[in-house]
């Protein structure tokens, strides 16, 4: 074929996500099936202190499963879980749950501060996380995330070695403009995405 619709495939492979690699449908559920105990059917979470990944980029989720398994980044169990994957099964995992559907369980929020918050996140959020949640192809999901993760991972930006320049310091002229306490109007606002 010629060259340009090589490229054009390869092009359309990256947009949309499609799996580099064939794997039996086996082979795949057994990774996964280990997953899903804690990340809820097809990485959709049911709370209250594990992520969703469904719908996660996939260079972001191999970026997540290399880090926590590296210590790089700090996490509760994902550190020895992830340590018993290959590079391949993390890519094999990679491809199953970007390309699943997310499912948001309703939780309870505050709805006074989440309307707070979704003038402050207008403000100073969503210049990066566009209204879905999502940083284009810088972060994982987070609207509708369950809001004592979004406690946990925000708190790790600000107060652990975990090192991201933009969200650490985004956080600390959010303080400094607003208050600590404000910051949980943003989490309320972010949990009400149902
Ligand atoms: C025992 C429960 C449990 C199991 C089993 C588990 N996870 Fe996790 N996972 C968590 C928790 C809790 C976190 C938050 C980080 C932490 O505290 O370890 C997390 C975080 C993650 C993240 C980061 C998401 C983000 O938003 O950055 C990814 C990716 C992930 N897990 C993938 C997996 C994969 C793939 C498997 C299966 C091989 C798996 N997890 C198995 C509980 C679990
Ligand atoms: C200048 C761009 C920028 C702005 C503004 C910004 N963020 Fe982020 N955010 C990022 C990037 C980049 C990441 C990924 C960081 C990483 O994982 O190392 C991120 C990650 C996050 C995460 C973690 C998501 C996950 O993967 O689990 C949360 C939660 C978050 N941001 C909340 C906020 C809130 C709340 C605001 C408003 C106060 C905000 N961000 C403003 C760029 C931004």
């Amino acid at each position: 074929m010629p060259i340009f619709k090589y490229f054009l495939l390869i092009f359309i492979g990256m947009i949309f996500n499609l799996p580099t690699t064939a794997n039996t449908t086996a082979q795949v559920s057994m990774l996964v099936n280990s997953c899903v105990v804690c990340h809820g059917n097809d990485g959709s979470s049911l709370g209250p202190a594990t992520p969703t990944i469904a719908g996660m980029r996939r260079f972001l989720f191999v970026k997540a499963m290399q880090e926590m398994k590296s210590g790089k980044r700090p996490s509760t169990v994902m550190s020895v879980i992830a340590k018993g994957y290959t590079d391949n099964d993390i890519e094999i995992m990679a491809d199953f749950f970007s390309t699943r559907d997310i499912v948001r369980y309703p939780q309870t929020f505050d709805a006074k501060k989440a309307q707070k918050g979704k003038v402050l996140y207008e403000q100073y959020c969503k210049g990066c996380h566009n209204i879905d949640g999502r940083v284009e192809s810088l972060s994982n999901i987070i609207a509708g995330q369950w809001i004592p993760y979004l406690r946990i991972r925000i708190s790790e930006f600000q107060h652990t070695d975990y090192s991201s320049p933009i969200m650490t310091s985004t956080l600390e002229y959010f303080v400094q403009n607003n208050s600590e306490e404000s910051l949980e109007n943003l989490i309320q606002f972010y949990g009400s995405y149902q």
